[in-house]
């Protein structure tokens, strides 16, 4: 069987798909379908191929946490010397759950309420990614309420086009996300005159899925150019946070050699003293993680065939909403004649397909492996139509780690209770 793609950790062996030693038929059959299997050899790798790309820089390379939060997966980036970028309270007491360094915690989002600001206080993060005015004096208010000043980038957003997917393009003006680019420098100069707020770095995040290398430069070379103009107004900055938004191979993309990017970042920080922070998630764990599935059905209709699969759009909702492509490969070579056939969930929404137009030999009872889904898979997991979500297993060597147990029927609905009699 010629596979059109294989990430680091996954191989076909014996006709056979395995991850790492284990082959995911031993995996379907101990932990059932639908499963998420990661890689801990290709997680591994991906993290020190950003610590080798940029070695000559010691950035401090801070995870995206959203991309894939799970207590083994944070342990084991932790243990590796990651930070994190965290989005939410939540984000942070699983950082510090996973025994991560709040030292080197990152909190960006546009939406921080008081009670998240004054838990990343008292925990100690390294910085607050302040993405506008109101944010800025909140923070101020809270820091100085509990005795403290805040460290504080600001999120300027430098309006490159990221060339990605719109719902994933960040960095526009007309995004939500980040302060304008005309607005930062006086924005700059009242957080330094604010009492609970300590000026630290500047920040920047134009998107995700990001394939080519120019928009990256582009807004490193407007970031710098402000903090030129931060400098000639006597606010230095320790350090400049770059932010994530690293494309990976999903279909036929040719992603952003972490070398190359590392060599134009290089050359124009020269001039700047301060630390580099990168905060990647897809390019650490996308290709490191897979969704397995079963066949349940073969359904022909008047137009389209369909492989109805164990797995749906509430455990992998990037075709839905992206109309994202994951390669989808038969874990067994199966003799049936391959045909053009949608993969689709049982979830009761037309959009539930996890794989449009597929070449496919599978019968029913068939395993399916849905590649390149280790970020934004587990982590935009939902329950709907009251479907536990499944077990996330992290495969080492030979070894099979449970890191996340499959929810059970009753944990879906433990905090609700029908209406009292007398109601
Ligand atoms: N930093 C910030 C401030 C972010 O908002 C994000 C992602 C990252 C870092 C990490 O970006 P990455 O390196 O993973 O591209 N659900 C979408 C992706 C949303 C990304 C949101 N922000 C998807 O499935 O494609």
């Amino acid at each position: 069987m010629s596979d059109s793609f294989l990430p680091t950790g996954i191989t076909r062996s014996h006709g056979v798909l395995h991850v790492e030693a284990l082959p995911l038929t031993d995996l379907a059959e101990r932990f059932g379908t639908p499963c998420y299997v990661y890689s801990k050899a290709a997680i591994t790798a991906s993290f020190a191929e950003f610590e080798q790309a940029f070695a000559s820089l010691r950035p401090l390379i801070c995870y995206a946490v959203k991309a894939n939060g799970n207590l083994g997966i944070l342990s084991l980036l932790a243990r590796l010397g990651a930070g994190f970028d965290i989005v939410s309270g939540g984000e942070l007491s699983r950082v510090l759950a996973a025994g991560g360094d709040p030292g080197k915690v990152v909190f960006s989002g546009v939406g921080k309420t008081s009670d998240e600001m004054a838990q990343a206080l008292r925990a100690g993060v390294l910085c607050f990614n302040v993405e506008s005015a109101a944010e800025l004096e909140r923070l101020s208010q809270v820091a100085s309420n509990l005795g403290v000043r805040a460290p504080v980038s600001l999120r300027v957003n430098p309006d490159v086009d990221p060339g990605t997917h719109p719902y994933i393009a960040t960095g526009l003006k007309e995004s939500k996300f980040g302060v304008a680019y005309a607005d930062a420098l006086a924005l700059y100069q009242r957080a330094a005159g604010l009492p609970g707020i300590q000026v630290n770095g500047i920040d920047c995040h134009i998107g995700s899925q990001i394939t080519e290398l120019s928009p990256f430069v582009a807004a490193l070379e407007k970031i710098l150019l402000l903090v030129d103009q931060l400098a000639q107004s006597g606010i230095q900055l320790h350090h400049l946070d770059l932010g994530g938004g690293v494309g990976i191979r999903y279909r036929d993309e040719t992603p952003i050699d972490l070398k190359d990017y590392a060599r134009e970042v290089a050359a124009r920080l020269k001039g700047f003293g301060g630390r580099l922070l990168l905060e990647p998630g897809r390019r650490i764990i996308g290709n490191g993680g897979l969704l397995l599935t079963r066949v349940e059905y073969l359904k022909t209709s008047a137009t389209h065939r369909f492989t109805i699969v164990d797995a749906a759009m509430n455990d992998l909702i990037r075709p839905s909403l992206y109309e994202a492509w994951h390669e989808i490969l038969p874990v067994t070579e199966n003799t049936v004649p391959a045909v053009i056939t949608d993969v689709v969930g049982p979830v009761c929404e037309t959009g539930d397909i996890l794989g449009r137009a597929r070449k496919l030999a599978v019968a029913q009872g068939d395993l399916l492996a849905i590649l390149s889904a280790g970020a934004y898979g587990a982590s935009m997991g939902s329950n709907y139509n009251a479907r536990p979500r499944p077990p996330e297993i992290l495969v080492d060597g030979d070894r099979a780690h449970l890191i996340r147990r499959r929810e059970s029927i009753k944990d879906l609905y433990r905090d609700e209770w029908p209406i009292p009699d007398d109601l």
